[in-house]
């Protein structure tokens, strides 16, 4: 019998991480979820709950340390958390900013440093959440330059475990129905956050030997 797949979702109290999460649990995969509000995460059903914060190397490998121990191997950790500032950084605290940075950016590279080695076992797979705003340009637009950095992150990490047996995927999503507007939904054609789950979904269930590597994954009309 195939052992039960294990994945490490960060952000997955809400939104895409949500969803993502359900969906796997709902496939019969072991799955565990950090976040930093731990009411939030205690509300999240059928997981291994991880309070943490993904900006910071400590918890990242606690996490993954922990998932391992509960389910005894990892397969797919997914780098969800993150958000976005919103409006021109010329206009923004910059605190804020350095907030963003690090969770866009750093938090994904901290997740794959810590669990690649648990990963080589399983010969298992990375999923990035870039977005749509990983590959335009915006005016004075910081979130879209970390998620450029997630990008280039993404293809950089393929080619660091090419010799791994580790695949690695850019899901890059459009405009989702979610907490990640803080105004509510914007006007306009949005995904909801299953969509995306589903997408993940597919990409993780690839037969081994098959690396989907770049989906972006827009609702239909989206203009930009
Ligand atoms: N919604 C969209 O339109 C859209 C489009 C493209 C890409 N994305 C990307 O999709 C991903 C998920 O966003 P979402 O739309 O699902 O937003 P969301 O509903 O606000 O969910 C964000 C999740 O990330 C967690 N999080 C944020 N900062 C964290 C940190 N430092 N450490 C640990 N967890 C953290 C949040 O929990 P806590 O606050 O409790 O930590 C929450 O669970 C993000 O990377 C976002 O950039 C979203």
């Amino acid at each position: 019998m195939c052992p039960v797949k294990t994945t490490l979702i960060t952000g997955g109290s809400s939104g895409i991480g949500l969803a993502l999460a359900r969906r796997l649990v709902a496939d019969g995969q072991a799955v565990a979820v950090t976040g930093r509000d731990e009411s939030r995460l205690a509300q999240v059903p059928g997981v291994l709950r991880l309070p943490g914060d993904a900006t910071d190397h400590d918890s990242v490998r606690d996490a993954v340390e922990a998932t391992v121990k509960e389910y005894g191997r990892l397969d797919h950790v997914v780098a969800n958390a993150g958000f976005s500032t919103h409006g021109p950084f010329t206009e923004t605290d910059p605190d804020r900013l350095r907030d963003m940075v690090l969770t866009n950016v750093l938090g994904p590279a901290l997740l794959v440093k810590a669990a690649l080695p648990a990963l080589r076992e399983t010969r298992g797979r990375i999923v990035l959440i870039g977005s749509v705003a990983g590959f335009r340009h915006a005016p004075g637009n910081m979130y879209s330059v970390t998620k450029w950095a997630v990008t280039a992150l993404a293809e950089n990490t393929r080619l660091l475990v090419t010799g791994d047996g580790v695949g690695v995927t850019l899901i890059a999503p459009g405009r989702v129905d979610t907490a990640f507007w803080p105004d509510g939904r914007p006007d306009g054609p949005l995904l909801t956050a299953g969509n995306i789950a589903d997408a993940v979904a597919w990409a993780l269930a690839q037969p081994e030997g098959v690396d989907v590597n770049t989906v972006v994954v827009r609702p239909t009309g989206q203009p930009a």
